[in-house]
């Protein structure tokens, strides 16, 4: 039987985003003691901005130096170029990037602009690169309401690798607020890594906040493991949390 998945709850997102930060800080930090180096996986949205504040934070006033990091970004749209406002290439530039010191060549994204023909090898190169730095030591991740984890919607496999996708109604509605609210302007498709890429991070910390979030999230850690809900495998991962302010936590029934 799967276990449930850890779960912490916190009066708001800030406090949630101040743990999971500190978590990576002190990796950051016994890493740097090693002279070794630290593997992120990042994620966009909405979930992890207060995890970027604090860490942008850490840096400015405590000094922490992202230096020895290296990130891999989850996903990206198709035909979206990395300088597009609405790529996620722009977001983590904004949000996190232009403000702490990880060295450019050690950031890494999937490209959406690969052409069609170059996509599969593109996706194998990315899943090359991961491993040729020992796999993804702390992965962040949010949740969409489809309940996928980058852009694994229902139908993903948990063995699924980084590949093209087409991105689900749910997930496209939702979208269309970064794309001047107009469901056209979404694009239909995205790459992403895939659930058995992600399952393979050492560890994992998925972020979830407001009501909006409080069914998927109750599927996922309280129902059955299914594809229907891709963020339901990270039951069967050894080291995965979820970090709930209390509406997002408001449905998860109280264990016996
Ligand atoms: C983003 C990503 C998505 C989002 C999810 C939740 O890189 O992979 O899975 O994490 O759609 O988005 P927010 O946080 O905006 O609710």
């Amino acid at each position: 039987m799967p276990k449930t998945i850890r779960y912490r709850v916190f009066e708001n997102p800030d406090s949630a985003a101040a743990q999971v930060a500190g978590e990576i800080a002190q990796l950051i930090r016994e890493r740097a003691l090693l002279d070794r180096q630290v593997v992120l996986g990042l994620a966009t949205g909405r979930s992890p901005l207060p995890l970027y504040e604090e860490l942008i934070y850490q840096h400015r006033e405590e000094r922490l130096s992202f230096s020895n990091v290296v990130t891999f970004n989850l996903d990206e749209y198709t035909g979206v170029g990395r300088n597009d406002p609405a790529s996620f290439h722009t977001f983590m530039r904004k949000n996190f990037f232009d403000h702490v010191d990880i060295p450019a060549r050690q950031i890494h994204f999937l490209s959406g602009t690969t052409p069609p023909a170059k996509i599969a090898a593109h996706c194998e190169a990315y899943e090359d690169l991961i491993e040729k730095h020992g796999g993804i030591d702390y992965q962040i991740l949010g949740i969409g309401r489809s309940g996928h984890v980058g852009f694994n919607e229902p139908g993903s496999s948990i063995v699924s690798r980084t590949r093209l996708v087409e991105l689900g109604e749910i997930t496209r509605n939702d979208a269309a607020r970064d794309f001047g609210d107009s469901l056209e302007n979404v694009p239909t498709h995205a790459l992403t890594m895939g659930c058995g890429t992600i399952m393979e991070a050492k560890r994992i910390a998925l972020l979830a906040w407001g009501s909006a979030k409080a069914s998927v999230v109750r599927r996922a850690i309280q129902g059955r493991v299914s594809s229907k809900v891709c963020a339901s495998y990270l039951q069967k991962h050894e080291a995965a949390c979820f970090y709930l302010d209390s509406p997002a936590a408001s449905l998860l029934k109280v264990e016996k």
